[in-house]
């Protein structure tokens, strides 16, 4: 399976002049890289100027609403994100949960529009803190979050490993150990597997997220054995991204 690489932009940049400038240098230093899919998950109001700009890299998404287009107030349907032919959206973020209150049954909700409508969510989930107490954190967060999804849908999912405390903008913030990220993903496929089964669950990626560079991407992938990364502040300096998506289309 080819490697995924995530840009989640958050809410920048300041302008959609520097949208578009952003897409177009991450889409001229990768454009001739192969072997893995580079998304860019701007915010909503720079999708045409990011759409424009890419050829190689696809568009993506930060967010999506569960229902159907009607009276949902400030919202954006999956169906607003497949007329896009956006195929990865962003769901369950922590920033979302923290500062927007979107609770474990909304994220459900999220997870099955997406995947009963054809698209591939990206499940954030991930320790608030390194303590061991916050162990079942992750387990917690799959069993609400996959509730009602059927196994067969399981190919589409993506589970981003992103610990709070890893992620750069925590304060005192420092990236997981490839050793870490590596129990992690057993710990994730494992937790699936006992909601599905073994080889339903082998279907569905594993990403990792928090502070990820050129410099640690490769140990994430090669070490740690994640399928992918979902990279936050890196994603807005255009040849530090290209950096990392090469370097995940070299490993295996
Ligand atoms: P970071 O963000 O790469 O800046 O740590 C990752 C994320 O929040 O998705």
């Amino acid at each position: 399976m080819s490697k995924l690489i995530i840009a989640n932009w958050k809410s920048n940049p300041d302008s959609s002049g520097n949208a578009a400038l952003l897409a177009a240098k991450i889409e001229k230093e990768i454009s001739s890289v192969r072997g893995v899919e580079a998304v860019i998950a701007p915010p909503y109001h720079f999708f045409s100027e990011v759409k424009n700009n890419i050829r190689k890299a696809q568009l993506g998404a930060q967010n999506m609403f569960w229902e159907n287009v009607g009276p949902f107030t400030g919202e954006i349907s999956w169906r607003h994100l497949r007329q896009l032919k956006i195929k990865y959206v962003i769901v369950g973020h922590s920033e979302r949960r923290r500062l927007l209150g979107e609770t474990g049954e909304m994220i459900n909700k999220k997870v099955i529009a997406a995947l009963e409508n054809g698209l591939h969510p990206v499940l954030c989930v991930g320790e608030q803190t390194r303590d061991a107490e916050d162990d079942s954190s992750v387990k917690d967060a799959l069993s609400v979050a996959l509730s009602g999804v059927k196994r067969n849908w399981l190919k589409n999912l993506v589970v981003a490993y992103e610990p709070v405390w890893a992620i750069s903008t925590t304060p005192d913030s420092k990236p997981d150990t490839p050793a870490n990220a590596f129990r992690a993903g057993i710990h994730i496929r494992k937790i699936i597997t006992s909601l599905f089964d073994a080889k339903s669950a082998q279907q569905a990626r594993i990403i990792y997220g928090g502070s990820v560079n050129s410099k640690n991407i490769w140990r994430f992938l090669g070490e740690g054995k994640m399928q992918g990364a979902l990279v936050g502040a890196s994603s807005l300096k255009p040849e530090e991204f290209a950096e990392i998506v090469a370097i995940a289309a070299k490993t295996k």
